[in-house]
This record gives C-alpha cells, sequence and structure tokens, in this order.
C-alpha cells in the first residue's frame, strides 16, 4: 500500500476540497476569531448549532461536525493549548491535538485531511515547535490509519509556510 502523502499549501483553510478540515477552536465549541471564525462564516449558522450540542471539549481533544456550506464533508474541532512558556504541557496537548484529529477522521472514513497551524495565532505557540510537533506527530500516527491518503498542512502566511517547508524537507518528505 502506498504511503500518505504529507503536503503544505498556502491558502485560506476554507477553500479545501478535502474530506476534513481542523478547526483552531476553543474549549468552548462556539467560535471565535482566526481560522475558528472563517470557518463558522464560510459553514454557516448550522455550524454553531451542532457546536452548541456538543458540551464543549478538552485542550488536547477534538470533535467532530459536519461541514455543511463548506467544500469539506467535515470539520474537527481540536482545542490546541496556550503557549504559557512551553513548561506547561503545551507539547503533549498540541500533539494529542493531531493524534485526535487524525483518528476522528479515520474512524469516519476520511482519505483527505487539512490542519491549521494549531494554536500559532492567538494562543501564540512558537511557529517553529509547532511545526515541528505537527509534522512528527503526523508522520507517527499515520502508519495506524491506512485509509487516510492525503494529510495538508494548510499556511496562511508566507512565513509559516517556509517553516513548515523546511520541517518536511529535514524529515525527508517534501
Ligand atoms: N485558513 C488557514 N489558516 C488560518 C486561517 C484560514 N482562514 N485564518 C487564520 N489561520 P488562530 P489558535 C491561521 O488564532 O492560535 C480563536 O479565536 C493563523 O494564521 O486561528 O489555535 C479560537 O476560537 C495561525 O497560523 O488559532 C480560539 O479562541 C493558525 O491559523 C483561539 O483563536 C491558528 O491561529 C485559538 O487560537
Amino acid at each position: 500500500m502506498s504511503p500518505a502523502q504529507l503536503r503544505v499549501l498556502r491558502a485560506d483553510i476554507v477553500t479545501l476540497y478535502v474530506d476534513a478540515i481542523v478547526n483552531a477552536a476553543n474549549s468552548s465549541l462556539l467560535g471565535g476569531g482566526g481560522v475558528d471564525g472563517a470557518i463558522h462564516r464560510a459553514a454557516g449558522p448550522e455550524l454553531l448549532e451542532e457546536c452548541r450540542q456538543l458540551g464543549g471539549c478538552a485542550t488536547g481533544d477534538a470533535k467532530l461536525t459536519k461541514g455543511y456550506r463548506l467544500p469539506a464533508r467535515f470539520v474537527i474541532h481540536a482545542v490546541g493549548p496556550v503557549w504559557r512558556g512551553g513548561s506547561h504541557g503545551e507539547s503533549k496537548l498540541l500533539a494529542s491535538c493531531y493524534r485526535r484529529s487524525l483518528k476522528i477522521a479515520a474512524e469516519h472514513g476520511a482519505r483527505s485531511i487539512a490542519f491549521p497551524s494549531i494554536s500559532t495565532g492567538v494562543y501564540g505557540y512558537p511557529i517553529d515547535q509547532a511545526a515541528h510537533i505537527a509534522v512528527h506527530t503526523v508522520r507517527e500516527k499515520l502508519p495506524t490509519l491506512p485509509g487516510l491518503k492525503e494529510v495538508i498542512f494548510c499556511c496562511f502566511s508566507h512565513n509559516d509556510l517556509v517553516v513548515y517547508e523546511s520541517v518536511l524537507l529535514a524529515t525527508g518528505a517534501a
């Protein structure tokens, strides 16, 4: 079986035709700014209605909804950690977001998934460290989920794109 492809793109995640996009949400799951705001605007009000039924989500965990008006069939709402200097379990919690999102996507039959750079906006996680965790965690988890064929790291800024590309290159898959 061919291994899943890891790709990095600069794009607005709401425009992507993938089975699942991941949202960088907060634990209320009731919307916010950044990529969360963009996803809710593009998906339409039904998304918030479904989110209200979910009862929130713990940091490091993720929950799935439908994608409504998005091209993506599912949205996986992951709650990343707020950066507090790095000694408060942030790296474990961030890695857990990626693992949980992949597992939930696979359980719903998704073959393709796109991640934003979770926690690196409002939550202040340093991009270099976050990109390393994202790429390494995904690489480690993918062999256990053979249904997933494509994972996209969707960067919003040019700088983030450069960082992710260099991490992918350094680990041999760009
Ligand atoms: N497509 C792809 N990436 C985006 C988009 C987009 N449309 N918009 C922003 N980004 P952030 P966090 C990038 O702040 O740090 C919200 O209010 C952005 O450039 O969205 O996890 C939630 O409700 C950055 O690289 O999420 C939470 O309260 C990345 O997405 C809180 O922010 C994450 O930035 C979560 O903070």
